[in-house]
């Protein structure tokens, strides 16, 4: 890649940067035909960046995580793009390559703990099994190392619980195990997918805590994956805002939130209950996404759009509407202002 090339969010390409995804598309071939998930998707991380990735549920995001990980399983399968992770090309590359990357350079967490953990083993064999598989290490350094990253995520009597088995312990706790498992071996990429929607509103908040002092101490590049605009924005440096597959609007955090100019990305900020005013009742986008199956041509949000023209039967390009500020859409709010207001 260039570097003075300009990448589909608008930004400037970096050779540089730690993750560089273009025009990543990945299918799930079904009896009822080719799914489409993950639809055109370029985008772009630094090093120690944190990149919120947001839309309802069946958008992509998922499948767009575990296309990063190399983990898409049949009858699904990457079917184009590429993802470079610091210079290294993942899509195409052996089983064996992918699985020396995963966990020492990119690490994933889950809604669901148990995705990480396997409920049958002692966390102290999860833990040391995972150091152990890509580190020659002795079993007592091992047993060092993971008594202290319980330690680093705030377990409470960590070599009590180094004993214990996951469903002995709370749905936090359990997904505090799985984000020491996920950085012992020491990524500089940490995919959280939606990690705190199972959990209730004060453990969220303080596992959102957990991986905000976590990503500032160690330098780590996130991106947090979640249905809910108010979880990504106090921890995310930019947004990037999926519709049927594609990203169709990303830029700086503060900027997506206060001038939102796509009006997907306004439905949602205006339906998630922290944004809005007390009291009043929250709107939420009519309809509801289109089958995979059954996109309409151009743009697909144009069933459920105010805005829709005739236009929008053919696909708006992902364009620049102001400095690292892209929007996919033919005719964006122009101006600034509250999402409530009509522009
Ligand atoms: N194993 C699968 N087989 C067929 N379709 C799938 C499979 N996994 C995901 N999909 C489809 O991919 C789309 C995106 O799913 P997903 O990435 O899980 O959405 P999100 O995480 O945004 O809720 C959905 O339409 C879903 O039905
Ligand atoms: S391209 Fe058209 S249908 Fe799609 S979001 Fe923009 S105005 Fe709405
Ligand atoms: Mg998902």
């Amino acid at each position: 890649m260039n570097a003075a090339a300009r990448g589909a969010e608008g930004r400037p390409v970096s050779t540089q940067a730690l993750l560089a995804v273009d025009n990543l598309c990945t299918s799930f071939f079904t009896d009822d035909g080719e799914v489409r998930s993950v639809d055109g998707v370029s985008l772009c991380l630094e090093r120690g960046e944190v990149l919120g990735l947001v839309g309802e549920s069946g958008s992509g995001k998922s499948v767009m995580g575990l296309s990063l990980m190399g983990l898409v399983d049949s009858p699904g399968r990457i079917v184009g793009g590429s993802i470079r992770l610091d210079g290294v090309e993942l899509v195409g590359a052996p089983e064996h390559e992918l699985r020396r990357l995963r966990g020492p350079r990119i690490g994933m967490i889950f809604q669901d703990p148990l995705m990480s953990l396997n409920p049958v083993l002692r966390i102290e064999t999860t833990l040391i099994e995972t150091l152990m598989a890509h580190e020659s290490i002795n079993h007592a350094d091992a047993h060092r190392r993971a008594l202290a990253a319980l330690a680093d995520v705030g377990i409470p009597s960590p070599a009590q619980r180094m004993r214990g088995y996951p469903h002995e312990m709370s749905g936090g706790m359990r997904q505090r195990v799985a984000i020491a498992a996920a950085l012992l071996p020491g990524p500089q990429l940490l995919i959280a997918d939606e990690p705190t929607t199972a959990l209730d509103v004060t453990i969220q908040s303080q596992i959102l805590h957990l991986l905000q002092n976590l990503v500032a101490a160690r330098g780590l590049a996130l991106i947090m994956v979640s249905h809910d605009l108010s979880v990504v924005a106090s921890l995310a440096d930019r947004v990037a805002v999926m519709y049927a597959g594609r990203i169709v609007e990303s830029g700086p955090v503060r900027r997506i939130l206060s001038q939102p100019a796509h009006p997907y990305t306004r439905g949602l900020i205006r339906s998630a209950p922290v944004m809005s005013e007390p009291g009043t009742p929250l709107p939420q986008i009519r309809g509801v996404p289109p089958s995979p199956l059954a996109r309409p041509a151009g743009c697909a949000f144009a069933p459920r759009c105010d805005r829709a023209s005739a236009r929008c039967t053919a696909m708006p390009a992902l364009q620049e509407v102001h400095a690292g500020h892209a929007v996919r859409c033919w005719h964006p709010h122009p101006r600034t202002g509250a999402p409530g207001e009509v522009a």
